[in-house]
């Protein structure tokens, strides 16, 4: 018998896909939400009430570019004034003066903001958007002065890993209480791009020794989370803390998913707010219900020790490299499907194509 159903600890609200970057590594799906089908600020002020409502402390406001919506500000006053605990997303090129004093004024609690490069140049280039590096350090110059903690986010691939110093120490010197450090990962957009971005096993082993030096040497000055590259790892993530266990993530649109990128599995249909509440759709939803637990796995997950620790991986990554949601993540050095993973290794091009910037 599974354990009573605890209350989601996040809902990651994906405000809208609209983003003024390109980022060839972006996560969202290819096929993207079009503005005419976002929620209406209404809406999302009802999805608030009712997340605090059912017990969420968090709400992470992503996108797209979150700060592409015209009413964050009054979102964000709404989810504190329901002490939500705000979290914004962002990539900082629409953080001027104005709309920091507006969202420290509604009570946001915490920045993350996105880089994509140390340098100008090649952040321009990666983020598809020119002037945007030089926008992001104002940005988090801003962040700073208005007192809030920063969180930087690096995310690394093949075409960028050489420069992780030079990253690690644009976090330092910008004052980041934390820096996150992600290596790519292959949904969506990104998926495209995958022989464009994936790095070596050496590479990724430098940038890892990297990362253990500075925090061997910032201590607990300075944070650093390190995400690996699922292809590269013997374990894999446990994906969302767990399918249905921990987060609600939110479309633009109102659906209402598990995880970013629920919906490429086939047979799953998945409700909106627009027609159930959050609490049914927590409780009983049978998308939610479909891998939540342990009942769903198969064997070698069925009996294995990690087994509430992974939650079996990721289940759109199984879909994507076994041709099955249900089977054992091909990560998990475990799974009878892990030799896919050698094989997409070994077939990725010495010289990487050309990225395929993200459109709406
Ligand atoms: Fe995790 Fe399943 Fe692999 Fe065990 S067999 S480590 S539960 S993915
Ligand atoms: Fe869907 Fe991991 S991204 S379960």
């Amino acid at each position: 018998m599974s354990a009573p159903l605890a209350p989601p600890m996040g809902l990651i609200a994906e405000l809208t896909h609209r983003c003024p970057l390109q980022c060839a590594y972006c996560a969202n799906p290819v096929e993207m939400v079009r503005p005419a089908q976002e929620l209406t600020t209404q809406e999302w002020f009802d999805v608030i009430d009712q997340a605090a409502k059912i017990g969420v402390l968090q709400l992470h406001l992503t996108g797209g570019e979150p700060m592409a919506r015209r009413d964050l500000v009054e979102i964000v006053a709404r989810a504190a004034q329901r002490g939500l605990y705000t979290n914004l997303i962002t990539s900082g090129v629409l953080l001027d003066d104005k709309a920091m004093a507006a969202l420290l004024e509604a009570g946001i609690d915490h920045i993350q903001l996105s880089f994509q490069e140390a340098e100008p140049v090649m952040g321009d280039h990666f983020g598809g958007y020119r002037g945007g590096h030089a926008k992001k350090l104002e940005a988090a110059r801003r962040i700073r002065e208005a007192g809030l903690s920063l969180t930087t986010n690096f995310v690394l691939h093949r075409q960028n890993i050489a420069s992780l110093p030079a990253m690690l120490a644009l976090g330092e010197e910008l004052g980041s209480d934390r820096i996150e450090i992600a290596h790519t990962q292959y949904y969506g957009w990104a998926l495209r791009n995958r022989d464009a971005l994936l790095p070596t096993r050496e590479e990724l082993e430098t940038a890892t020794a990297l990362v253990e030096a500075a925090r061997a040497r910032l201590g607990s000055r300075i944070a650093i989370d390190y995400v690996v590259p699922d292809y590269h790892a013997s374990q894999p993530k446990a994906c969302m803390g767990g399918w249905g266990n921990r987060f609600l993530h939110l479309l633009p649109s109102g659906e209402v998913l598990p995880c970013h990128a629920a919906q490429t599995i086939p047979g799953l249909r998945f409700a909106s707010v627009r027609e159930v509440s959050l609490a049914e759709i927590w409780r009983a939803d049978p998308a939610f219900n479909r891998f939540r637990g342990t009942d769903w796995m198969p064997a070698p997950c069925r009996s294995c020790d990690q087994r509430e620790i992974d939650w079996g991986g990721c289940r759109c990554q199984a879909l994507l490299l076994a041709g099955d949601a249900a089977a054992t993540d091909p990560v998990c050095a475990r799974a009878p499907d892990h030799g896919v993973i050698e094989t997409i290794l070994a077939a990725r091009p010495e010289e990487p194509p050309a990225l395929i910037p993200r459109r709406l």
